[in-house]
Order: structure tokens, then sequence, then C-alpha cells
């Protein structure tokens, strides 16, 4: 018997940290499915808001390589560098749930902050230089605004603590290489999920807050753009301007899950207390990225209801997670 191993060339290597999450795992297979000739590694530590299932479509495919381990291992991360020709570096592992940043900042500042830094100085360091390293970032760095939209040129004015730890490490990647950033809302899931328990929607606060959605397969055609058309050094918003107040989409996801009569829908609502500091709207400009071809796909309407038929598709998806984590997202 003879046994022959086959080394498979590939055209390109691109790492793709947090790519177990809920916009890493779109776009690792995204970019799994549509560059057969590119190898895709994950490095992820499966923290308890991973969400690993949605790789399952792409586990065994031969361009695809899970590695578990975290970010801030600085040894780990320099051996990848030194054993991979990483080319292109998708930086997405973050801790990302504000509410928690309160009660556990330092560990969003290692996660965030220090992880980047391993991660930019073993790319830096690499023998074999990458020649992209795309840091998503968030538009809670900008603070909240009323009025005016933010451009990629707005101040830094971060008000809480994983936004601060965001624009902490968007400062370092600036210092290196390119970056940009993507829209945020985790609000649905926990709505979701809520209503499929039994719940209420919980709206925290009395005040008008509202915030933009943007689907997850529009967020990654920008990365991918990006990686073809972004120019090296440059921050581009990734923005919306479906701006959808909290109290409008609670009483959407009442209406499409629970189907009850117009009389009912505000029972499914609770307003809890908000927590101390919290952002009204975060207006994004994202003409820059437009000029580059980029534009959302999906329309509210159709990204709303695709997220409903998903959640009550999977209705045990998050239960047998390995660490039984309850919060996860699946439309940003
Ligand atoms: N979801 C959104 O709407 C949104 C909006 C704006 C910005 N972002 C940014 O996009 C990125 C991805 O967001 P997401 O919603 O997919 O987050 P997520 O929480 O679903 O995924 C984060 C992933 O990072 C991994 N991770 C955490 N700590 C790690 C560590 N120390 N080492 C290795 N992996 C680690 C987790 O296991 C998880 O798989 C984040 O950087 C986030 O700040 C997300």
């Amino acid at each position: 018997m003879k046994a022959e191993v086959q080394r498979m060339d590939f055209r390109r290597t691109v790492l793709v940290t947090g790519g177990s999450g809920f916009i890493g795992s779109h776009l690792v297979c995204s970019l799994v499915n549509g560059h057969p000739e590119w190898r895709i590694l994950n490095l992820d530590n499966l923290d308890y808001c991973c969400s690993p299932k949605s790789l399952e479509s792409v586990q065994d495919r031969r361009n695809y390589t899970f590695i578990r381990g975290d970010v801030c291992n600085s040894r780990l991360v320099n051996h990848i560098f030194s054993t991979e020709n990483i080319d292109v570096i998708f930086h997405l592992a973050a801790k990302t749930h504000v509410e928690s940043s309160f009660e556990s900042p330092s560990s969003f500042q290692r996660v965030n902050v220090d992880g980047t830094r391993v991660l930019l100085t073993a790319a830096h360091q690499a023998r074999h230089r990458p020649q992209r390293f795309i840091y998503v970032s968030t538009d809670e760095v900008y603070g909240a605004s009323l009025e005016e939209g933010f451009d990629e040129s707005s101040p830094m004015r971060p008000t809480n603590p994983y936004a601060a730890t965001k624009a902490a490490a968007e400062y370092l990647v600036r210092s290196y290489w390119d970056q940009y950033q993507v829209n945020k809302g985790m609000v649905i899931p926990k709505f979701l999920t809520h209503l499929q328990m039994n719940k209420k929607c919980t709206i925290q606060g009395i005040l008008p807050i509202s915030r933009h959605f943007l689907y997850v397969s529009d967020a990654t055609s920008a990365f991918l753009l990006l990686l073809e058309k972004g120019i090296v050094g440059e921050v581009y918003n990734v923005g919306t301007s479906c701006e959808i107040p909290i109290i409008q989409l609670a009483k959407e996801l009442v209406r499409m899950v629970k189907n009850v009569p117009e009389s009912e829908v505000n029972d499914w609502l609770q307003f809890v207390p908000d927590r101390p500091q919290v952002d009204l709207r975060y207006p994004i400009k994202c003409e820059k990225l437009q000029q580059l071809g980029w534009r959302a796909e999906v329309s509210w309407a159709q990204g709303i209801r695709q997220t409903v038929k998903w959640y009550q598709d999977n209705p045990n998806f998050w239960s047998d997670n390995t660490k039984g984590g309850p919060v996860n997202q699946n439309q940003a």
C-alpha cells in the first residue's frame, strides 16, 4: 500500500480572528465557499457568545482550518504567523457585549486592546508580510449624535468601556495598517429569544433610542469589497440609513413572532431601568465606501423577515452551545 501526501497550493492565506462569532462565521463561510483557491484560517477561543454551529457546513472543507486559541496568546499568534504565509487578516475577535463591559472592563481591555496589539505585532514582524490587515471596529467609537451623521474623520468619543477599548484598538491599528467599521445591533436576538421563551421584550429606559440596522450579508460583502478595492491605511465606515426606533423594533417583532391582535402588542413590552450612560443614536455616513461600489442589498423588511424565520427554524441553535451562552445575534 502506498500513501501519498499531497500538498495543496492555495493562492492566498486569510486569517480570520473571531471567525466563530456572529459576523465572523458569515464571513468565514462566504470566504470558504466563494474562494476555494484561498486557505481560510479561523482563530477563535470559542468564548461564551460564539456560534460554531454556523460553521458546520464548512468544517470539513479542505480550504478551511479552525485553530482554537486566544488572540492574546502571543506565542500562539507568533507561531501561526511563522508557520503560515498569512496574506490577509480580518480581525474580528473581541469581547462585544456593552452591558458586560461595565461589569468587567479589564477583560474587554485585555482582549480588544491587548489582543489587537499581539496580532498587529505578529503581523508586522512576520517573515511573509501580509498585504492587508482589516480591523472591524464599531460605530459606537464615535459616541452618540442626535443630528449630524459621523464620517470617517469624525472624532472618537466612546461612552462605554466596550467602545473605549474598540477605539483604543482602532488607534493602534491606525498606527500600523488599514481598518474599517461596521454597525451594531444585538437587541434583535435578545428580543427574539425572549419572545420565543414567552417573555416580554425589555425596553431600557424611556428615552427615544434608535439604532441603524444592516443585514449581516451586506456587512460581509463590504468586507470583501474592501479587501479588493480599499486603499491601504484608509478608514471606511460601513453604515446604513435604515434607522429603527427600539420600541418600533420590539413591536414589529411581537407582531411577527406572537401574531397577536394590535391591542395586545404592548402587553409584550416591559420597560426596565436604563444603564447609566446610553447613546440615543449612532448615525453613520458611508459615502466613501459607496464610492467603491458598495450598496446594502437587503431591505429592512426582507432582513428582519429572514432573521425571524432563522430563529423560528433554529429554536435550539444556542441551547447546546458548549459554554451555554444565552445571548447571540443574527442581524447586524
Ligand atoms: N454584531 C454587530 O452588529 C457589530 C457591530 C459593530 C461592530 N462589531 C464588531 O464586529 C466584530 C465581530 O462582532 P460579532 O457581533 O460577530 O461578535 P461575537 O461576539 O459574535 O464574536 C466575537 C468572536 O470573538 C471570539 N473571541 C472573543 N475573545 C477572543 C479571544 N481572546 N481570542 C480569540 N477569539 C475570541 C468569540 O469566541 C467570538 O466567536 C467585533 O470586533 C465587534 O466589535 C459587531
